[in-house]
């Protein structure tokens, strides 16, 4: 595959510095500009105490979601809290920060930095440390972006003529919440399967949260794009029968 799929154990902890908030566990960068690819990808653990603090990207959107654990969120002056299942829309020029207030649960928490070759290049700047009046503050939900729970949101009715065989197939993120990227989740129960197609007018980035399965990518040229098919996976355990999958595509 000229875009193989890349295993996050395989991917080196990046070394962020802590004076410019980047107070995170582990954070990878499985897929950046580097690998071909248009948007940044990034793998975060968080262990207790730890803490993206305060910061914002000036040249691109982030998009993140939980997979495991909880933490308090803010994104402008608002704050609340988030758990496994969300999915969260950062716009450019606004800050943002998560912090893991628990004792004994870690947070595992995957993004994309939206047209972004490298965390440089999304205009990084931070913006200061979370503090004691930040954790007391009321958690009162967001006034910027888009913050929505997997549970929340309807499965959608997808065409099994055109190839969707899938269980579930769900949009937490799209035009529908006023984001001009889409974000996919979905389940494969044994024997599902989402059939050969492309995108013409995209490139798609896949994560898999759990199960295993088969994938086939082909890089098509098209007269002036490329259909790019990149996926990464995680761990491959063969106590899963329920292949779970979050995904973006950007226009
Ligand atoms: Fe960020």
């Amino acid at each position: 595959m000229k875009y193989p799929p890349i295993h996050i154990r395989d991917v080196p902890i990046a070394k962020m510095e802590e004076k410019n908030g980047w107070n995170i566990s582990e954070f990878r960068l499985p897929i950046t500009g580097e690998s071909g690819s248009s948007t940044t990808v990034f793998h975060s653990i968080f262990k207790p105490g730890s803490t993206h603090s305060k910061h914002l990207h000036s040249r691109c959107p982030e998009i993140a979601m939980y997979l495991k654990g909880h933490g308090l969120v803010g994104q402008g002056t608002g704050r609340t809290n988030v758990r496994a299942g969300h999915f969260r829309v950062m716009p450019a020029n606004s800050e943002h920060f998560f912090h893991n207030e628990t004792k004994d649960s870690d947070a595992e928490v995957i993004g994309f930095y939206i047209g972004a070759k490298d965390v440089e290049d999304t205009g990084y700047k931070y913006c200061g440390p979370v503090t004691e009046h930040d954790l007391n503050t009321e958690r009162a939900g967001f006034n910027e972006g888009i913050l929505v729970h997997i549970d929340d949101v309807e499965p959608e009715k997808m065409d099994e003529g055109d190839g969707w065989s899938i269980t579930d197939f769900r949009l937490p993120i799209s035009k529908k919440n006023g984001s001009t990227t889409t974000v996919f989740n979905a389940k494969f129960m044994p024997g599902s399967i989402h059939k050969k197609h492309m995108h013409t007018n995209c490139e798609e980035i896949y994560y898999i949260v759990s199960g295993r399965g088969i994938a086939g990518a082909v890089v098509k040229k098209l007269k002036s794009k490329q259909d790019i098919f990149t996926i990464f996976q995680r761990v491959l355990s063969t106590g899963y029968t329920t292949l779970v999958i979050v995904s973006q595509y950007t226009l």
